[in-house]
């Protein structure tokens, strides 16, 4: 619990849904990712000792601390290490241009941080919990020390973040938690482009079961070694389907989306990345009336999503839950990481 009085600075950012283009984005293609409701937050406060100090309930996170000039050595348990490369990604890269009125204790890196994060939403729903901690934690600090960052600059910082704690990765869930919105990407920020979307009625069925993206993303890459010309065809359609539902959604055209999202639904089977509880509750969806539905994320489990009209979500969620999913109340195209 951060208890004194000294200066505090709250931070928040939104999780992420993946709508069209995972894996394949991974080898430089596009996708586009929407923002959800459900947000992270961080309450950071500076420590007169030279120690960092994470409480994050959420993932069973109590006091954990240790010197700054231990940040990313050691064992660092799993709920911790995307929070603590951030904090040490941030102070190598600004240490030097820390404020001279922090001189005494920052920039000689003797002050330490004290950080306290709190989810609206479980870590296993596959929101990018991790990934939005990450991008609260640079932008707190750069408040904290008064640096001004674009948001270019904290998403690389932020990736560089995640491919320090998982080797691979595209950084999508990164734009989604700085952006907000709906986002059309390329791997590692090439291209970050908002997208106006007006309307995206999407159901959202949760399986209960969470991906081990990591590992998924290793498997894939496995079946790209054994066949690339095979999955280099796949990821040119997903591609190819990226780009057509980018001109859908901004036309609004939800009967063509929908049937996008069942196309690329396809390529994801065909890369072996559903799971039987998936497909039955996209099935479920689009027999009880969906315009369409695919798997969200890497697959394997998390969730599925389902674009219907209006006049069908009842019949729609009933299906899914039918089938054993959980349907969670989620809103997309919502804001990006702010100060609260
Ligand atoms: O499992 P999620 O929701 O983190 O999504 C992973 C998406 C991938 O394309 C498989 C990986 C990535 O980093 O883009």
């Amino acid at each position: 619990m951060i208890k004194n009085m000294k200066k505090t600075i709250t931070i928040s950012a939104p999780g992420k849904l993946m709508l069209f283009g995972e894996h394949a984005v991974v080898y430089g293609k596009p996708c586009i990712v929407t923002s959800v409701n459900q947000r992270i937050s961080i309450k950071a406060q500076k420590n007169d000792e030279p120690i960092f100090v994470l409480n994050a309930p959420d993932v069973e996170i109590n006091n954990y601390s240790k010197p700054l000039s231990d940040l990313g050595n050691g064992e660092i348990p799993k709920g911790a290490k995307f929070v603590e490369f951030a904090v040490l990604n941030f102070l190598e890269k600004y240490r030097s241009v820390i404020p001279a009125r922090f001189a005494d204790s920052a920039r000689r890196a003797n002050a330490g941080i004290q950080l306290e994060t709190v989810a609206q939403f479980k870590s296993t729903f596959g929101f990018g919990s991790s990934s939005a901690s990450a991008v609260c934690t640079i932008k707190a600090l750069a408040e904290l020390f008064e640096i001004k960052l674009t948001e270019k600059e904290i998403f690389d910082l932020a990736y560089k973040t995640v491919l320090d704690v998982q080797g691979l990765g595209s950084g999508f869930d990164l734009a989604a938690a700085i952006y907000g919105g709906t986002l059309y990407f390329v791997t590692g920020g090439k291209t970050i482009q908002p997208l106006a979307i007006s309307h995206l009625p999407l159901i959202v069925g949760y399986t209960g079961v969470k991906a081990d993206t990591a590992t998924i993303v290793k498997e894939v890459k496995a079946r790209f070694e054994k066949y690339p010309k095979l999955l280099k065809n796949i990821y040119d359609g997903i591609a190819m389907i990226v780009k057509e539902a980018k001109i859908a959604l901004e036309k609004n055209d939800l009967e063509k989306v929908g049937q996008l999202m069942n196309l690329n639904q396809g390529y994801l089977e065909t890369l072996g990345v559903s799971s039987e509880k998936l497909s039955a509750m996209i099935y479920a969806a689009r027999i009880a009336g969906a315009y369409g539905a695919k798997l969200s994320g890497a697959g394997g489990g998390d969730c599925m999503i389902a674009l219907a009209p209006s006049s069908k979500r009842k019949a729609i969620e009933k299906a899914i839950e039918k089938v054993g999913g959980k349907v969670l109340e989620v809103e997309v195209n919502t804001e990006g990481v702010k100060l609260t």
